[in-house]
């Protein structure tokens, strides 16, 4: 970690910090940045960005630092007040990243605040629409939907892979950009060894150096994120 850059040294520790905020959320937070970043890839972004993308999405939910225990980890669905409250962790996790002239945090900023924007311009927090919603955003929105269907809840179980693909497919065009869903869609056995691979990051190395190793041992090409591009 010590020849790394400031912002990876960053990220790292708030992807450690968010990952202790509930059981799971750490996996929740490489998979989906996993993803994203693969996505990225398939979209044929340049290297700066795929790596941008890779480095800052497991970020996203920085802001439920910034959520009370008792709607974070209530053990049943939220009401509407309490979403309300949960909703809150985009402008949170913007704030506490925002404000620096670092491209890459600059980047993490704007994804956290506005990875649950809709495509048609219903989502949250500022409801911009089309493509007025960063791509960075609009690319991890679909990686953490997908990842989140997936993962159980306290109120539903894990939804089985299929019924998720064809949820991504639903909402498309609708909360979901729909190339970006079309390109994910015919590339579902690659997403799934994506996954794979970052749960077994922290599964074989632990959360800490499961991360110190999502991150990489120097800044310019983490090992996993070439991992990835050879998908
Ligand atoms: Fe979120
Ligand atoms: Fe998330």
């Amino acid at each position: 970690m010590a020849q790394q850059s400031r912002p990876h040294i960053i990220l790292a520790s708030l992807t450690l910090a968010g990952g202790s905020r509930y059981p799971s959320a750490l996996g929740h937070l490489l998979r989906t940045a996993a993803v994203a970043a693969y996505l990225a890839n398939v979209l044929e972004l340049d290297d700066t960005e795929q790596r941008h993308i890779y480095l800052v999405a497991p970020v996203h939910d920085i802001g439920k630092l910034g959520i009370p225990d008792d709607v974070l980890l209530k053990p049943a669905s939220l009401t509407d007040a309490e979403h309300e409250i949960m909703q809150r962790h985009s402008d949170i996790g913007a704030d506490l990243l925002a404000g620096t002239p670092d491209p890459i945090l600059q980047m993490a900023a704007s994804v956290a605040r506005h990875h649950h924007e809709h495509f048609d311009g219903s989502g949250y927090p500022a409801g911009l629409a089309g493509e007025d919603v960063p791509l960075a955003a609009r690319i991890v929105a679909i990686a953490d939907a997908f990842d989140a269907m997936l993962e159980p809840r306290v109120y539903r179980q894990a939804m089985p892979e299929h019924d998720a693909l064809d949820a991504l497919a639903d909402r498309s065009g609708q909360y979901f950009d729909p190339t970006l869903v079309e390109r994910f869609l015919n590339k579902v056995p690659e997403v799934r060894r994506v996954r794979a691979a970052a749960e077994g990051l922290i599964r074989r190395y632990g959360d800490v150096s499961g991360v110190i190793r999502f991150y990489g041992a120097r800044d310019k090409s983490p090992a996993f994120l070439r991992h990835i591009q050879t998908l």
